[in-house]
């Protein structure tokens, strides 16, 4: 591994993607979004109106979605089926709901951890995810590993979902990360669990600035890393291209 990779896992809603970027951005390195991969591919089954019961057929169709992705120092990370930008259609809810059929396909695993390892070979790279510290870069500079109880994710995203307009009540929301959590942690391979060399942040009670600030105190205690001033305005940028605004 030539550059530093610094791996962030954890449940839905625990804050990752915006604690990820905000350390790609100060330590100038790539942010790497792996539940985008997963939910790209996901977009594609549901296009190709593929049975998501039928592994075999999930399997059948990855070859085709052409999936590549877009990594930048300073812009946000873009999704690609073939030579379409997807990257502010793989947020819907119906999306979320059926990544998991998606995600438990062993092939599909072993077809983006490979890109993932890919990507990661030049490092550089924060990494978000599910699996990145423990089954992807075993061997990563730092790891962390994040939480917050789910009644304070399941509020986050409520906000979130709230403020893009979509009429969805609490109760709906913490079930959905309550069986995200479960699908997530009962995967066989892959699934969501803390590497053992992994640093512990509960983020229930801190903002995305709290956490991402602990990380990069860690990154350059450890690594001797050196960070950047960054504008503020360029995350809430990056954060509106991502949701396709
Ligand atoms: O991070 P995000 O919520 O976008 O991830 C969506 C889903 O993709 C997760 O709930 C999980 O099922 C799957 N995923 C995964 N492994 C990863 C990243 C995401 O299985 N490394």
């Amino acid at each position: 591994m030539a550059g530093n990779i610094i791996t962030i896992d954890g449940p839905s809603g625990a804050g990752k993607s915006t604690i990820a970027r905000l350390c790609a951005l100060r330590l100038g390195l790539s942010y790497l979004d792996t539940g985008a991969m997963y939910r790209a591919l996901t977009l594609h089954c549901m296009r190709k109106a593929v049975n998501l019961e039928n592994p075999k057929a999930i399997a059948g169709v990855l070859a085709d979605a052409n999936l590549k992705v877009e990594l930048t120092l300073d812009g946000p990370m873009r999704v690609f089926l073939g030579s379409e930008d997807v990257t502010g259609k793989i947020r819907t809810q119906e999306v979320t709901r059926n990544i998991h059929y998606v995600a438990d396909v062993m092939q599909v695993r072993n077809y983006l951890v490979d890109m993932q390892r890919k990507i990661g070979e030049t490092g550089n790279l924060v990494t978000e995810g599910r699996d990145q510290g423990t089954l992807v870069f075993p061997n990563a500079s730092l790891k962390v590993y994040m939480f917050a109880t789910p009644e304070v994710r399941a509020r986050r995203r409520h906000a979130e979902l709230k403020a893009r307009g979509v009429d969805v009540s609490y109760e709906e929301v913490l079930e959905d990360v309550s069986k995200r959590d479960y699908l997530d942690m009962g995967r066989e391979l892959g699934g969501l669990k803390k590497a053992l060399d992994a640093v512990e942040l509960d983020t229930s009670s801190l903002s995305p600035e709290q956490v991402a600030e602990s990380i990069v105190k860690l990154a350059k205690a450890r690594l001797k890393m050196q960070t950047r001033k960054i504008d503020k305005s360029l995350l809430e940028r990056q954060r509106q291209a991502e949701q396709g605004k």
